[in-house]
């Protein structure tokens, strides 16, 4: 008897307790394979703005990331089998070694082709010691480049960063076998003591030598997809064509790891492209995604106006999938999306009371000071929108931000490029002035985007790079006047009185 009521009594307990922790457990609000928020992997550390694998690099990843920050290190093996953290097998790039050791050179065959380069494996740890980090990648600052960083093992980044997380990405198991150097072994040796929770590569071969070699708590498994047209070197198999048998991939991998145009292409113009389904369908087949090529500063398709922030907002936030980590040279942009601007869309309250004022409309998008570049900074949130005033020939004001119309139109194409003119109160050349034509002449004019980052390959939204047509103060105060989210508008005078 006593022992039945006893019974009776766990089963509702426990009945009741299931109840309360469906109840309570919110759904989660992330599409990833676990549920759990995306992961954020820095590649190199923050090796956006410090020499890659340099332990300021990774010092400053984890301190300006998500809590759970994965550093990710590409292992290289030196003559004597250490492994090091370093981007590439050829250490010309990102590194002193050609001024240290300039007869280093050699060649080497790399899965099949011929290359030169100053090879990790012609060079032992010591040799190493007096080899610094560098930028790899030269339109970034070299502000860091004369600080001396030596490069690290894999064991020193693990005992100096004690990380939460750590990947290992090893490019090239392959190349390391030729030279009868072992990954495989050192990885299993590294594991005695550092933690190592991720282990990719590129190679299939690479997961077959690996597989059943960790204990139960390994690392989890991720092959690497490079471009779809380049051959597999172990199975010479187009990476495309592996795609296509995600069951197989799931054989010796429980993750992926491709570049961001596998899941939303871009067209030869850089803009996007629908989003394929290969997270849906990689998730099904139960493989976790990660995604690579993620930099503030290059490879960005034009839809994202610039803003890191909404690209990885369209891997991870997008309704309908989560991408389960990305991988970055800045990971505090990818930390910033994860943690503070997933699941807001448009319905974040004002944390600051301070103004965002446009500078020639949405002039970043569309030609500056035009109908549409207004209206798209009044769509993005603007809080007031600027006019600079201009005077044309017959007295009517209207928006320009240069009173040259040879730099924001097409002019100096036109028959108008006769009424150039010089006039040294504003300019030491000659330039065809907005009060040289008439407003009818000005409105014929094709307006263009400007581009101030020209010289550095940087392009502004080609598509509208002619779109929109100026406009007059009086059609300006109109749009401003209509507009219910706009608290003021902003009026400039640049030249009050520029001929006599
Ligand atoms: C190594 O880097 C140097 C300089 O960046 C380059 O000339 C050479 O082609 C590279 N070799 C390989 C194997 O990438
Ligand atoms: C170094 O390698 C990176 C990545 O492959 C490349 O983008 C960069 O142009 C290379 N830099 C030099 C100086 O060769
Ligand atoms: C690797 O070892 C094999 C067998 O000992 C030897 O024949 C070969 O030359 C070595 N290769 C290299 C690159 O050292
Ligand atoms: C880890 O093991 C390696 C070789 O087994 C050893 O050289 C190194 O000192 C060890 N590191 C730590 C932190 O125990
Ligand atoms: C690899 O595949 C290509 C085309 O599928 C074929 O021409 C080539 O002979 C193959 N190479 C080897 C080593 O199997
Ligand atoms: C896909 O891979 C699985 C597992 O290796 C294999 O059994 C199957 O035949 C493959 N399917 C195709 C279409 O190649
Ligand atoms: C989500 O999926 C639907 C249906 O496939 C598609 O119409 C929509 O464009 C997708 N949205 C995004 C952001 O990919
Ligand atoms: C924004 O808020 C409105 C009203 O509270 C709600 O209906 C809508 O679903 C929210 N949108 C998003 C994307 O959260
Ligand atoms: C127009 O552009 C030229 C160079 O393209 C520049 O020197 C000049 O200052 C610009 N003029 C105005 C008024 O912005």
């Amino acid at each position: 008897m006593g022992a039945s009521t006893v019974l009776l009594c766990g089963v509702v307990l426990i009945h009741l307790f299931a109840s309360q922790t469906d109840a309570q457990r919110p759904r989660s609000p992330w599409k990833t394979l676990s549920g759990d928020a995306p992961r954020v992997i820095s590649r190199g550390g923050f090796s956006g703005l410090f020499p890659d694998s340099s332990l300021d690099a990774y010092n400053f990843a984890l301190q300006t990331s998500v809590a759970d920050a994965i550093l990710w290190c590409d292992v290289q093996l030196t003559k004597d089998g250490a492994g090091i953290c370093f981007p590439d097998l050829n250490m010309s790039n990102a590194s002193t070694i050609e001024v240290v050791y300039p007869k280093g050179q050699k060649t080497y065959p790399v899965n099949g082709v011929p290359t030169q380069g100053w090879f990790t494996v012609h060079f032992s740890l010591k040799d190493l010691n007096k080899v610094y980090l560098i930028r790899g990648i030269l339109s970034r600052s070299d502000r860091f480049d004369g600080n001396g960083y030596t490069i690290s093992t894999v064991q020193t980044v693990n005992t100096e960063l004690k990380p939460r997380g750590l990947w290992l990405n090893v490019q090239h198991d392959a190349f390391y076998a030729q030279n009868n150097l072992s990954m495989s072994n050192f990885l299993i040796s590294a594991s005695k003591n550092v933690s190592i929770d991720y282990i990719s590569s590129p190679e299939v071969n690479f997961f077959t030598k690996i597989a059943g070699r960790f204990g139960h708590n390994g690392p989890v498994f991720v092959f690497r997809f490079l471009e779809k047209e380049t051959f597999e070197p172990t199975t010479n198999r187009s990476y495309g064509s592996i795609l296509s048998n995600l069951t197989f991939v799931k054989t010796f991998a429980s993750g992926i790891l491709v570049p961001k145009s596998y899941v939303l292409p871009l067209d030869d113009k850089q803009y996007l492209l629908p989003s394929t389904s290969l997270v849906q369908d990689a998730h099904k087949a139960g493989l976790e995604v990660f995604v690579s090529g993620f930099a503030n500063d290059v490879d960005i398709a034009h839809d994202y106006s610039y803003d890191p922030v909404s690209e990885y907002l369209s891997f991870v936030d997008n309704g309908n999938f989560s991408v389960d980590g990305v991988l970055s040279d800045f990971p505090i942009s990818a930390s910033a999306s994860v943690e503070c601007f997933s699941h807001l869309r448009r319905n974040a309250t004002k944390q600051v009371d301070f103004l965002v004022i446009s500078k020639n409309g949405g002039s970043g998008d569309y030609p500056g000071c035009t109908d549409l570049a207004y209206d798209k900074a009044i769509r993005d949130g603007a809080d007031v929108i600027d006019c600079p005033v201009q005077m044309s020939r017959d007295g009517k004001p209207f928006c320009s931000h240069s009173i040259d119309l040879s730099n924001i139109t097409n002019i100096a194409q036109t028959s108008f490029a006769q009424r150039s003119t010089h006039v040294p109160e504003i300019s030491s050349n000659d330039g065809i002035y907005t009060f040289s034509l008439t407003w009818s002449e000005i409105q014929s004019l094709i307006p263009a985007i400007s581009n101030p980052y020209r010289v550095y390959n940087m392009f502004r939204n080609p598509n509208e790079k002619k779109s929109g047509k100026l406009i007059l103060l009086s059609e300006f105060l109109k749009l401003a006047k209509h507009s219910t989210s706009l608290s003021g508008v902003l009026i400039s005078v640049e030249v009050s009185s520029p001929t006599s």
